[in-house]
């Protein structure tokens, strides 16, 4: 007969977190560029067909501005019952908490969330299989994210513009999403990130304020995050090239 600890292992669920309540001011846009076009649909759209692609999920719960005045129309995917909404905050970890809130009567805090960036629309199944699988057979790390090493030589640069240092490129990745932790810890640790000042960028960075070492898991290098204008085209030619592959 199993213990209850098995039991509670055996039901451990996959949950998704999408903050998408940004307003985009780097892409410089009128429309947050969640709902920009990329190959006719809206950033947003494309992002949820994959994750509800990903079929270990239980439930996505999207985090979106408190004045959207674009999902009820533009995205299809809200139809689909393993879709939720909630409102959003003033930064991405205001909206990841809003989101991890409205999934805890749902969610075992024991459960795994993986928080993706609305943004990043070229993120593939086997991707999201294969942090699941690195970060679940590494039971001592707190969670893990995809991330790509560097490839360009690095400069630390003065306010003047001048070349101070060059750091050593082999030990440096680019964090990428989704970012994969238990439900309960990571609650925790980006609300004391909150109470203690921090503006985190990433779910991963709480964890490191916290004296804990999430693992990176290497990723493709086509998971882009649209962010400025010239993003659109290249996520266009990803998409594309992901579906002749
Ligand atoms: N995000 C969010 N809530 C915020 C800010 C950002 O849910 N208050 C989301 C964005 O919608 C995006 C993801 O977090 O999907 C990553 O953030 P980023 O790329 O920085 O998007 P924006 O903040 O919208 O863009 P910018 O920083 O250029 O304004
Ligand atoms: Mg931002």
């Amino acid at each position: 007969r199993p213990t209850r600890f098995e039991v509670v292992t055996a039901m451990t669920r996959y949950w998704a977190v999408v903050p998408a309540a940004g307003a985009g001011k780097r892409m410089g846009s009128a429309v947050p560029k969640q709902y920009l076009q990329v190959l006719g649909q809206p950033i947003l759209q494309h992002t949820l067909t994959r994750l509800l692609e990903a079929e270990m999920l239980a439930g996505i719960m999207v985090a979106l501005g408190h004045e959207d005045g674009y999902w009820q129309d533009q995205i299809p995917a809200r139809h689909d019952p393993r879709i939720m909404t909630t409102t959003g905050g003033a930064e991405r970890t205001d909206s990841v908490l809003c989101a991890l809130e409205a999934l805890s009567p749902l969610a075992h805090e024991n459960d795994w969330v993986l928080v993706h960036d609305a943004a990043r629309l070229c993120i593939t199944v086997d991707d999201i299989r294969h942090l699941i699988t690195v970060v679940t057979t590494h039971a001592s790390a707190p969670g893990g994210i995809l991330a790509v090493p560097v490839s360009d030589t690095l400069k630390q640069v003065g306010d003047d513009l001048t070349i101070a240092d060059t750091p050593d490129r082999s030990h440096i990745w680019r964090a990428f999403t989704p970012q994969m932790f238990r439900i309960g810890a990571l609650k925790k640790v980006l609300l004391s990130a909150r109470q203690e000042g921090y503006v985190v960028t990433d779910d991963a960075s709480a964890f490191e304020l916290a004296g804990e070492r999430p693992l990176i898991v290497e990723g493709r290098p086509d998971n882009i995050k649209v962010t400025r204008p010239e993003d659109l085209a290249l996520a266009a030619f990803y998409l594309e090239q992901q579906c002749i592959v």
